[in-house]
């Protein structure tokens, strides 16, 4: 009977147990014999693999995490490492490999695919900013986290007049936050992709004061230039430019924490159902994401560090929509 073996990588992302949920199941009714390594690409270089049957992953289709745990390896990057891996495999006649994660652990799967292994990759990120995944797995849900905070701030900041920065994930990009000011009716957005002066940030709280708003929202990338503390900061010193009271709050690990939604279940479950296909066809060294729609695999090395650009059309509705 043919072996796979599934891992999550990176941080964790909602949607993620439902992914291998999803593996192991199809992979038994292909036939499979599925294992899953725990603690990610650190685990599978120390071998810590066990086998994963269908009541394993009983009850874990809404539980947000990873069962299997995860890590940041930074060894995985190494030809050491990569061998080591690949060792760890071999020994136990496993012959496939599906990856769970975002863009460090999918260039890593890359890596190991140039190396002879069959992989598939499973587009995960919190950040959504994996190339070859319109949405990746556990987006949505980090968005709603970041939207249910947002309205409660909302009422607070128009009871007091108050300005408030809120700061959401992305690492260096600015889909999450992006996402998070539109559905959130925010009054403005500092994303990392576009350059972002205090004082223009300034300019639009003040003309929504102007407007007749009891309060602004302003949605801050993490990754951006002045991140919340450091627009927090600027405004602190020229705090007679801005004219307006003001909170910072930062949702950080908060956005992570959750369970998936629906969107993301059955986004995960679909494309774990696909890494399955795709390995027992023998179509490997892909990323399975969904692109306009449609289940698309896409070359891992199409994927492996590339970064997928923010859509200039949701930023010009964020913009205009404030108002
Ligand atoms: O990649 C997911 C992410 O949550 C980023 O948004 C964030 O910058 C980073 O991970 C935080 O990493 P850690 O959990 O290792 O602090």
């Amino acid at each position: 009977m043919k072996r796979i073996a599934v891992l999550t990588s990176g941080g964790d992302s909602p949607g993620m147990n439902a992914a291998i949920r999803a593996i192991v199941r199809s992979g038994a009714s292909h036939g499979l014999e599925v294992f899953g390594v725990k603690g990610g690409y650190s685990g599978l270089i120390a071998g810590d693999i066990v086998r994963l049957g269908v009541r394993d992953v009983g009850g874990i289709i809404g539980r947000g995490g990873t069962i299997l745990g995860t890590t940041r390896c930074e060894r995985i990057k190494s030809e050491a490492g990569q061998m080591g891996a690949l060792r760890q495999l071999q020994e136990r006649d496993i012959s496939s490999l599906v990856v769970i994660g975002g863009n460090g652990s999918q260039a890593a799967a890359c890596e190991l695919s140039r190396r002879g292994l069959a992989v598939a990759g499973v587009a995960s990120t919190i950040d959504n900013d994996l190339v070859g995944s319109d949405p990746t797995i556990g987006a949505t849900t980090a968005v709603d986290i970041a939207l249910e905070a947002i309205d409660r701030l909302r009422i607070t900041a128009a009871s007091h007049n108050r300005v408030f920065l809120v700061e959401v994930m992305g690492r260096d990009g600015g889909h999450l936050a992006l996402a998070a000011a539109i559905a959130g009716g925010a009054e403005s957005v500092v994303v990392p992709e576009v350059e972002t002066h205090p004082e223009s940030v300034a300019g639009e709280i003040r003309a929504a004061y102007a407007r007749g708003k009891s309060h602004a929202i302003v949605v801050v990338a993490e990754g951006a230039r002045y991140d919340a503390e450091g627009l927090a900061g600027y405004f602190k010193e020229h705090s007679q430019r801005l004219g307006f009271e003001l909170r910072l709050t930062k949702l950080g690990h908060i956005q992570r924490g959750g369970n998936p939604g629906v969107f993301d279940r059955l986004l995960a479950t679909e494309l774990g159902v696909a890494a399955v296909e795709h390995l027992s066809t023998g179509c490997a060294g892909v990323l399975l994401g969904r692109l306009n729609g449609r289940v698309t695999a896409t070359p891992l090395a199409e994927v492996a560090h590339a970064r997928k650009a923010l859509p200039a059309q949701h930023l010009a509705l964020a913009t205009m929509l404030a108002h």
